[in-house]
């Protein structure tokens, strides 16, 4: 098959601080804003490959692989995305279009992946439209026209753009924020936030029985939804506070906080649903009992499922990976974890 065009993207994960939970009118408008830490590890690498259609019809001629294998399921899931941004993208009719996907995470560890995957296939887009184009935007006026694509097939995918850490959502408090796109916020890190390591320790990797899109969706109608809104604007401006001083401890309650509050809000949405197992509870008494005694800055946070994100920075790595070892590993399922680090964000893979 000949090939026109074809470019390589990695992208990474992140870890919402303070968490995208409603969305507004429109389309991935979110109620609120939000900030993330950009992951190292976990990431997706997409190839995209431009290559002449086979007909001359304006249907999409697309075969999706995911590690190496054709995934009917990603195909279609694709081809409703492809629908949303085909008036950015002529090459979409132009073309045919292989897709080669794969994560550095096992797809079934509990870890979701549309942040990663959704970002690295809005960098291969942008990147390929640009150059049949003969466009050369500037790395800014690039990476945000990316993040606004990787938004409408994943809100969260928005944040995974930038370098350490992004806020996505207009919010007063940020200067240039928008709802269409997330905006870098690396250079308002103290130092002391720069290192923090991120184990992903997995209670439970079965699929979700409730997938975030109907999560965002129970928001309509969710009694605390406007309280909700108030304290996710507030916590924002004292987590970019915190993170900006240096203030471990205030930044470690309001993670907490945000962590806990999605997942009340999950158990008070109509009709209810809980996605936190038995062994997630377990671990976090542990995690807070261990900060109690060793006044450690350890502090977790929790996605849309039962996995534990721990927070800490990297000059006590060594006493909390002993305690990881001595407390929460048996905790895991099949003694799973994912040891992350913040990254500097995607790159084109040469
Ligand atoms: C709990 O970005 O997965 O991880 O926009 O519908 O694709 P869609 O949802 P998604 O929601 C992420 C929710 C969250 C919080 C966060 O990452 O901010």
């Amino acid at each position: 098959m000949k090939e026109i065009k074809k470019v390589t993207w990695r992208s990474p994960s992140n870890i919402a601080l303070v968490k995208y939970w409603g969305k507004k009118k429109g389309v991935q408008i979110p109620a609120i804003p939000s900030i993330s830490y950009t992951l190292e590890n976990c990431y997706s690498e997409t190839r995209d490959t431009l290559v002449p259609k086979e007909s001359k019809s304006k249907d999409v001629e697309l075969r999706f692989y995911f590690d190496g294998k054709e995934n009917m399921a990603f195909r279609l899931r694709m081809l409703k995305f492809f629908d949303t941004i085909s008036k950015d993208f002529p090459l979409l009719q132009q073309y045919g279009l292989f897709i080669h996907s794969t994560n550095s995470f096992p797809h079934s560890s509990g870890i979701a992946s549309s942040a990663s995957a959704m970002s690295a296939l809005a960098l291969c887009l942008c990147e390929l439209q640009d150059e049949l184009d003969k466009k050369k935007p500037s790395k800014d006026k690039f990476v945000q026209k990316a993040s606004t694509i990787a938004r409408l097939g994943s809100g969260s995918a928005s944040r995974s753009l930038y370098p350490l850490a992004a806020e996505w959502g207009k919010s007063r408090a940020v200067k240039g924020s928008s709802d269409e796109y997330a905006v870098p916020f690396a250079k308002n890190l103290h130092k002391d936030f720069k290192n923090y390591q991120n184990t992903i320790l997995i209670a439970s990797s079965a699929e979700k029985k409730v997938s975030s899109r109907i999560g965002h969706s129970l928001m309509k109608g969710n009694p605390y939804a406007e309280p909700r809104f108030k304290q996710a604007n507030k916590n924002l401006v004292e987590i970019m506070g915190a993170l900006k001083k240096g203030d471990l401890e205030h930044f470690g309650t309001i993670l907490e906080e945000e962590a806990m509050t999605l997942h009340a809000l999950m158990m008070c949405s109509s009709p209810s649903f809980m996605l936190l197992a038995p062994s997630t509870l377990t671990m976090i008494e542990k995690i807070k009992r261990y900060r109690e005694e060793s006044k450690l800055p350890v502090y977790f946070t929790l996605d849309a499922g039962p996995n534990i994100h721990l927070l800490y920075p990297n000059n006590i790595k060594r006493k909390v990976d002993a305690f990881i070892f001595a407390e929460l590993e048996k905790h895991c399922e099949g003694g799973k974890m994912i040891h992350d680090n913040v990254g500097e964000g995607p790159y084109r893979v040469k």
